[in-house]
């Protein structure tokens, strides 16, 4: 899972993505990183904390890291958050096969065109709520394909 700083948006898809994994009885590695090293070392944003709470779960020990080209060997399938997250991870792709790994998350859901994950982090409350629901419905659909 990947956004820009991995303090808001993709610590929520992997704590979100995790979840529902152990919930599921399946198995999967699920990690976080950010295309900027801007947060390494910090925690998730308190918003993000505070909504995945509210939700029954505990993101708090998370640390931010940033996305390595080695993440594209190691993962199966490596999420984007957005569009500028998507041409970043892109452009350390070096192999087609390593391309072919990469989706934006919204994609995930069939009535998605090309829709991003709001950046919430100079918004309100509201929109980690927002940034929470849309990941909640992609986090399901990315289970029952696991
Ligand atoms: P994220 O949100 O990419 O969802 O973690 C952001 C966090 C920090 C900044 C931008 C987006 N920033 O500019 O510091």
């Amino acid at each position: 899972m990947v956004c820009l700083g991995n303090i808001c948006r993709s610590p929520l898809a992997e704590g979100i993505l995790r979840d529902k994994v152990n919930k599921s009885g399946k198995s999967a590695e699920v990690d976080s990183a950010g295309t900027s090293g801007f947060h390494e070392g910090e925690k998730p944003d308190s918003r993000s904390i505070e909504v995945a709470r509210q939700f029954g779960i505990d993101i708090s020990r998370q640390r931010s890291r940033p996305f390595r080209a080695s993440d594209l060997q190691e993962f199966d399938l490596i999420y984007a958050m957005d569009q500028s997250n998507l041409n970043n991870i892109l452009d350390l792709a070096k192999t087609d096969e390593e391309k072919s790994k990469v989706k934006l998350i919204m994609d995930e859901l069939e009535s998605s065109v090309a829709i991003s994950v709001p950046d919430p982090y100079y918004g309100g409350e509201d929109g980690f709520k927002n940034v929470y629901l849309m990941l909640d419905k992609a986090c399901d659909e990315i289970v029952k394909k696991l």
